[in-house]
This record gives structure tokens, sequence and C-alpha cells, in this order.
């Protein structure tokens, strides 16, 4: 049977105590739209966690990335990211349809902006013909698995703040980069002076659930998150994992294991003598295989071509050492036969 565990980290289980979670918030009946105390406490943690002012749940990543910015476009508004970007690539134009405004890609090798990317953008502000950059969004760690350093994302929060505009972050695996840099949440958040965080749930245990975080006010999120379908009705589930993932540090150890697990799959590959496209920073290992061997791989497991020869593995806090181990030695035996 084809394995599932490397094609990404969404495809792990729901760690046990998410799952217990679940089952201890179905007790009796919680006001709905996130009026209940699971979701109250939630936000009040997630507020603790990182100095947001504003948190609010909903159902996938891309939901928070495009809700999370949506109150800030307009549609003469663009927003600055790298072609890379998931916001980008796969997310099937939402922020366009949901906002109307645009997406000015920069060119990044390894997905991460820097000011002098953004900077040639700016030079439009106040021409009427053309879309006004209103947001820059990065994401952490990048879609390379490659991470922003605190003061590499203070920068471009400085720059994006003289222009006028806001630093959003795709956070979908935040847990993975806080854990890779010895950070908490709010070092990597609230005191690099960003506004807009979409934080991941799926890729680190949960079943499903992520959360947009803000350090600037609005009066328009929820009517955002009602048009945009994701004003979740049972909400006190969503809070209930994220109070399991963050009350007790639970998104750290998960995180850790996530990123160990890429290096140790990097080393077996390594040692086998294939090339790793890109530095294995978090729990992506991006190799460059013969199209022999991955064809012969991918009749065992799931995994994704990224760019020519460059396949994207991912690990999670579900991957074992064991399956890293019986992953490098079919490699072997494949490498020993073409
Ligand atoms: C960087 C990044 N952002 C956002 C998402 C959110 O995706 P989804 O809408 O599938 O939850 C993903 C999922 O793969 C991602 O990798």
């Amino acid at each position: 049977m084809r394995s599932d565990l490397f094609a990404s980290d969404n495809t792990a289980p729901v760690h046990p105590r998410v799952m217990e979670a679940i089952l201890a918030a179905n007790e009796g009946p919680a006001l709905a739209y996130g009026e209940d105390p699971l979701s109250a406490r939630a936000r009040s943690l997630l507020r603790e966690q990182t100095g947001a002012r504003h948190v609010f749940f909903l159902h996938t990543g891309t939901a928070a990335n495009v809700v999370g910015m949506a109150p800030f476009l307009r549609p003469y508004h663009a927003v600055i990211t790298s072609h890379i970007a998931h916001l980008n690539t796969h997310e099937c134009g939402a922020l366009q349809r949901a906002t109307g405004a645009r997406i000015f890609p920069v060119v990044t090798p390894d997905g991460k902006l820097t000011p002098e990317h953004v900077e040639p953008f700016l030079h439009a502000s106040g021409n009427p013909h053309e879309s006004q950059p209103a947001v820059v969004s990065i994401t952490q760690p990048t879609e390379r698995g490659t991470l922003y350093f605190p003061h590499e994302i203070r920068a471009l929060a400085d720059l994006a703040h003289r222009h006028g505009l806001l630093l959003h972050v795709d956070g979908a695996r935040l847990p993975q980069a806080a854990a890779a840099l010895g950070l908490s949440l709010g070092a990597l958040t609230a005191e690099c002076g960003i506004d807009i965080l979409s934080l991941g749930g799926a890729k680190c245990g949960l079943m499903y659930g992520e959360a947009v975080l803000l350090w600037v006010d609005t009066k328009e999120m929820p009517f955002h998150l009602k048009q945009t379908m994701q004003l979740a009705p049972k909400m006190r589930f969503i809070a209930a994992q994220f109070l399991a993932l963050y009350e007790d540090d639970l998104w750290l150890g998960l995180a850790r294991t996530a990123n160990t697990r890429a290096q140790h799959l990097a080393r077996e590959l390594a040692a086998l003598g294939i090339t790793i496209a890109y530095p294995v920073e978090t729990n992506a290992v991006f190799p460059r295989l013969p199209a022999p061997v991955a064809r012969r791989l991918l009749d065992h497991y799931t995994f994704y071509q990224w760019e020519d020869d460059i396949y994207r593995l991912m690990t999670s806090y579900a991957t074992r050492e064991e399956d890293i181990e019986i992953f490098a030695r079919k490699l072997r035996s494949f490498l020993e036969a073409v």
C-alpha cells in the first residue's frame, strides 16, 4: 500500500490530546458563533501568548489568509508577496475573489521577501492608474521550509509601516518556525511588529481549525467572517483544539518532533548522495531525485514534484524514526537499481 506519510503535514492523524479535548468539549449546550466560554478562553490564551489585540477562529488556512487581510483591502489595493507564496500559488484566487485586490508576486528563489524586493512596488503609491499596495505578506516558515529571523521580519514591518502598509504573516506552520528558532510565538509576532497573523492548527496536530490574530483594530471582521462562510457555529470545538495545543506547550513538543524528523530524513538522504535543494530549517525537505528513482518511490509513497528534479517531503509530529529508515532503505535499493 502507498504511504501518505511524507505527502504533507496535513496527512498526520489528529493528536490524541486534541481528540480528547474535542470529546471533553462535547458536554451540554454552549452558545454558538464563538460566544461560548471555551472560545473566550482560547482567544484570551492566544492574546496572552502573542500580545495580539484580537483573535478569530475559522476553518482553513486559505480562509485565515483571506479573511485576515480582507478588512484592510479595497478592490484598488494590492498585496506584495513572494511568487511562491501559498497565497499566490495555491489559493485559487480566493483573495482576489473575496476582496477584489490584486497580488503583486515578487520572484524570490527561496521564498523570502526582503525590503529590497518590496521597495520598487511602493513608488506607484498615489498613482490612480495603478493598484495601491496595502499589505506585505510573508510566510513563516516559507513554502521552502526556510526561516525568517526576527530582525528580517522587523525590517519588513518597519518598511511597510513607513509607507502606510500592514505586514501579514502566513503562519500555517508558525509553531515549527518558533520551535526551530527557539522563540516564543510573541517573539516572532508582536515583538517583530507584525499586524496580521494566520496561525495554523491543522499542520500541527489539530483535526481542523486555524486562527487570525490582529494587532490592528477593525470592527469589520465579523461581517467578513460571515460573508466568507467562516463564522463557525460550533466554534467551541475549534477553540478546544487550540487550548489543547497552546495551554501546556503541546505545540512545542509536536513542532520540535516534526523538525527533528526532517533533519533525520535530510541526513539519510545526504548519506545516499542525494542533494537537498534548500536548507532544512523546519519540517520540509526538498531532495533532488533522478526521474527514474522518483517514479519508483512514487509507487510506494505519495509526495509532490515541486520543480524540475526537486520534490517535497514533509515530516510531522507523527513521523517515526523507523518510517524514515524504511524510506531510506527503499530509496537506497532504487538508487542501486538505476
Ligand atoms: C503556507 C501555507 N499557507 C496556508 C495554507 C492553508 O491551506 P488550507 O486552506 O488548505 O488550510 C497552507 C496549506 O498547505 C500552506 O502550506
